[in-house]
């Protein structure tokens, strides 16, 4: 018989077996979340010749401009999941306020935060751009859940992962059991196990962070940068620098790679730019069941005090050791 690698549902379905009280529903939420993939790759592909580059004219909550196809894939996250009832709360980096989805509650028991496109500078360039999504439980059943409930540690998280929109579509996520690739075959619209327990390496040689902005780094990350420029073969310095712009699309090389990436926060805005809940959170714990380190530069992510919905974050991100030294410059250890 021909070999062919499982499906998204199907790998689903023959993991939860090991779970005697699973009722599928988890499952079914992963689909939905590939269904957005979908969506959003069938656009992609076409981009430049549907009237959807460039921006819609608007700033988000956060002040940033609002590409088109930031607002689509927004639309595309929220009418996926109004129409499948597995979640009762969305949160967005594009809106203000969750989404309360009181015709899918109280059976569905998950609470979803997205970014529903990253790496927006690319969408007009043909460079890769993602999706991050965190997943929470929500177990009450006498009313809907408030905004403060969707702002917890990542620790409470049940489940997290990506989508990436590259050279092909992928969807990686964890619950905690390690981390799981697919590849989207576009022949039958289904996602295929390509990558199984991904394992990030110990050390890598490559680091990705935007260095047009080291004038307003800390003397500490300065010179953890500069360390990476080293000339010493025995330790593979000098690193290779590979920054693309799109967070997703720069942790899955580190991922599969190694490697540290780094968006650290500037002298006069310490809290950095990326998003705690919906980009820092989850790849930090996909990154973590894959064995590597997500830090603030001095304290695990994971662990860090949600208190607003759209946080910042410092984040420095990738293998172990990287994320190690990275954190001895930064807490003047080195
Ligand atoms: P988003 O498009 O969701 O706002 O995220 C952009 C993020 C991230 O993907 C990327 O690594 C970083 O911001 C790029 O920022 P700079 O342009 O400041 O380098
Ligand atoms: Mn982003
Ligand atoms: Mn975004």
């Amino acid at each position: 018989m021909r070999e062919f690698p499982l499906t998204l549902s199907q790998f689903i379905i023959q993991s939860q077996a090991a779970y005697p009280g699973a009722t599928g529903e988890f499952s079914s939420l992963l689909t939905q979340i590939g269904l957005v993939g979908k969506l959003i790759a069938q656009d992609l592909r076409r981009a430049g010749l549907m009237n959807i580059l460039g921006t819609t004219g608007g700033t988000n909550v956060q002040g940033e401009t609002v590409k088109k196809l930031d607002a689509i894939a927004n639309d595309d996250f929220v009418r996926v999941f109004q129409a499948s009832g597995y979640v009762c709360a969305l949160a967005s980096e594009e809106m203000e306020k969750p989404v309360l989805l009181p015709g899918n509650w109280p059976h569905g028991k998950y609470m979803l935060l997205v970014d529903p496109l990253d790496g927006s500078s690319n969408t007009d360039n043909n460079m890769p751009l993602g999706a991050i999504f965190s997943v929470l439980k929500y177990d009450r059943t006498d009313r809907l859940p408030t905004e403060a409930e969707l702002i917890c540690r990542g620790t409470e998280q049940v489940a997290a992962g990506y989508l990436l929109y590259g050279s092909s579509t992928m969807l990686v996520y964890t619950v905690g059991q390690g981390v799981y690739g697919f590849t989207l075959e576009p022949g039958i619209g289904e996602y295929l196990l390509s990558h199984e327990r991904i394992r990030i390496p110990e050390k890598g040689t490559v680091y990705a962070a935007n260095e047009g902005n080291y004038c307003r780094w800390s003397e500490g990350t300065k010179k953890y940068l500069d360390s990476l420029k080293v000339n010493d073969k025995a330790t593979g310095r000098p690193y290779s620098g590979r920054y693309s712009g799109c967070l997703v699309a720069d942790v899955h090389r580190l991922l599969l790679g190694g490697g540290i990436y780094l968006y650290p926060g500037k002298v006069d805005k310490p809290e950095g730019k990326l998003r705690l809940l919906y980009e820092a959170n989850p790849l930090a714990f996909i990154v973590e069941q894959a064995g590597g380190k997500a830090s603030t530069g001095t304290s695990r992510i994971l662990e860090v005090e949600a208190k607003k919905l759209h946080q910042r974050v410092p984040l420095f991100i990738g293998s172990r050791h990287d994320v190690e030294q990275a954190e001895m410059y930064i807490q003047g250890r080195a």
